[in-house]
């Protein structure tokens, strides 16, 4: 991991509480807040995993704690809600991770199945908004900052359920911005791309499609969970004070990239003719 360009104290004194936050973007976005001085409750299904990523933490010397919880349970989300503001006192910045997906053609998925990750992503990321909303304006100069994605720009084929979620999810985010920035809240969105090494490349772009997506970015690489990081640092910082309502897109260039009419070698040899 390279040097962080943040202060070590750029987030001291602030309580993180991060939904999905025991794997993945989410998990190295933790580590990240935690490492620049925020306090960690990290919130998922899975109780073990959730333990170890702590235990992990703790050996970095970041305070983590951990409440296991669905999202999708407007009552488990108020008890991930509590449980923060009982062991830390209060709550500075909601980091909406948790989400689901899974690539199935539309005619064959279910409707249980478009409604399971409409639950997970847009409903959880209500949800969990709606349990914070006392705490966070109580704090005071905090954050809601949701994780979305570039899906929606475009049509992605074998994601209707995904796009529609995640399109939620953008939508809500202006909504709550709007609602909410005079109780001192602002509500940000990362909008990640292709990331490296994650658990969603290895579902999405199986058989080495990672390989091909990272020639057709612009900055010719996959994304990092530290560029995400930094990002949700950057965000979270002071440095973004006047910025709310603002989907931040984290993806090499590559939503912008429409195949293109001819390639260059061949227009080369079209112009040399001319
Ligand atoms: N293709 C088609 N449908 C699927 C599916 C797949 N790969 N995975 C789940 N579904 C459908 C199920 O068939 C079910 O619908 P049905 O009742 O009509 O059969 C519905 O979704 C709920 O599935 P279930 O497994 O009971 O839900 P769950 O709440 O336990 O888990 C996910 C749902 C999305 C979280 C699960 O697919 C999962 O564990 N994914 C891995 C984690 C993940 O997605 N991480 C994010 C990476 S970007």
């Amino acid at each position: 991991m390279s040097q962080s360009p943040f202060r070590p104290d750029v987030l001291a004194g602030k309580v993180a509480l991060i939904t999905g936050g025991g794997t993945g973007i989410c998990h190295g976005i933790a580590r990240a807040l935690g490492q620049h001085g925020a306090k960690l409750m990290l919130m998922g299904r899975r109780e073990e995993v959730l333990k170890e990523a702590c235990a992990a933490f703790s050996k970095q010397g970041i305070e983590a704690s951990f409440v296991a919880g669905d999202v999708r349970d407007f009552s488990q989300a108020e008890g991930a809600i509590k449980a923060t503001v009982s062991h830390y006192g209060k709550l500075d910045i909601l980091l909406n991770g948790a989400a689901g997906n899974f690539l199935c053609p539309t005619e064959k998925l279910s409707s249980n199945g478009f409604k399971t990750v409409i639950d997970i992503d847009l409903l959880g990321t209500f949800n969990m908004s709606r349990a914070a909303f006392t705490h966070l304006k109580a704090a005071g100069d905090s954050l809601i900052l949701n994780i979305s994605a570039t899906l929606h720009y475009q049509g992605t084929i074998m994601q209707s359920h995904v796009m529609a979620a995640k399109a939620g999810i953008d939508a809500l985010a202006k909504n709550l911005a709007c609602e909410w920035g005079e109780h001192g809240i602002r509500v940000c969105t990362i909008a990640p791309g292709a990331i490296g090494d994650t658990e969603g490349m290895r579902r999405l772009a199986p058989l080495g499609a990672d390989k091909r997506i990272a020639g057709e970015v612009p900055l010719k690489r996959l994304g990092t969970i530290e560029d995400i990081a930094n990002a949700a640092l950057f965000l979270a910082s002071g440095a973004a004070s006047y910025i709310t309502g603002e989907i931040l897109v984290v993806d090499g260039g590559a939503w912008l990239v429409k195949p293109a009419f001819i390639d260059k070698a061949t227009w080369e040899k079209l112009a040399a003719k001319s």
